[in-house]
């Protein structure tokens, strides 16, 4: 089953919960949420106290996206405030093992998250520990850019190798995702699908949903 997890990036700060309780009946399936450092990425976003309110405004799971420096040291407390998935990003992380077995300790679900640039294959130690695999299909940072077209080889890679390790983990991609290009990332392999602007940005909501989760 595809999954859609659109990201609050996009919605309107001004009425944050009432967004999300509009995407919650619109049909998503997570909440993706998008923690931003200003060190690991150019851009700076919202912190535990934010997810902690938005956790009562929603029964969605909140699917957290660190993009952060020294993500070991704040898992605890997101798990803490209501993360239900913690992605961290490879690039990010010096104790690989060790930080995706100490989310799973804490109660939330592991998700390793991997740049553009960075070859698929080094995640595939880990495969075995982890719930999820995020493919970041633009340069992490903003909304609205353009999904970069070689990220769609780096899913189909993982996915085959999935499947030869014989394991049942999401690949969810983000960046980038309209409803032109979401059948390629789908038959590649996705099946969590990350939606800022598109899911925002429409006038229908919910068929824009709908439509992301057509196969
Ligand atoms: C980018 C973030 C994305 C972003 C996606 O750094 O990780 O989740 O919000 O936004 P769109 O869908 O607009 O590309
Ligand atoms: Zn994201």
């Amino acid at each position: 089953m595809i999954k859609v997890a659109p990201s609050i990036l996009s919605a309107n700060f001004n009425h944050l919960a009432e967004d999300v309780r509009k995407i919650e009946k619109a049909g998503a399936d997570y909440v993706h949420i998008d923690v931003m450092d200003g060190r690991f990425v150019p851009n700076i976003t919202f912190g535990p106290v934010v997810i902690k309110d938005l956790k009562k405004a929603t029964s969605l799971p909140l699917d957290v996206h660190l993009m952060i420096l020294d993500p070991q040291d704040y898992v605890e407390e997101f798990i803490k405030v209501g993360a239900d998935i913690i992605s961290i990003q490879y690039e990010a992380s010096v104790h690989l093992d060790r930080i995706l077995n100490l989310i799973k300790e804490k109660g939330a679900k592991a998700s390793l998250a991997i740049n553009p640039s960075t070859n698929i294959e080094v995640v595939f130690p880990v495969l075995s520990i982890v719930d999820q695999v995020l493919v970041m299909t633009v340069n992490p940072g903003f909304a609205g850019q353009k999904l970069i077209p070689y990220c769609i080889n780096k899913v189909k890679a993982l996915k085959k190798e999935i499947e030869k390790q014989k394991l049942n983990i999401d690949i969810e991609v983000d960046g980038g995702i309209t409803e032109e290009n979401v059948k390629q990332l789908t038959r590649a392999g996705a099946n969590v699908l990350v939606a800022g602007s598109t899911v925002f940005n429409s006038k229908d909501i919910r068929q824009t949903i709908r439509n992301l989760k057509k196969v």
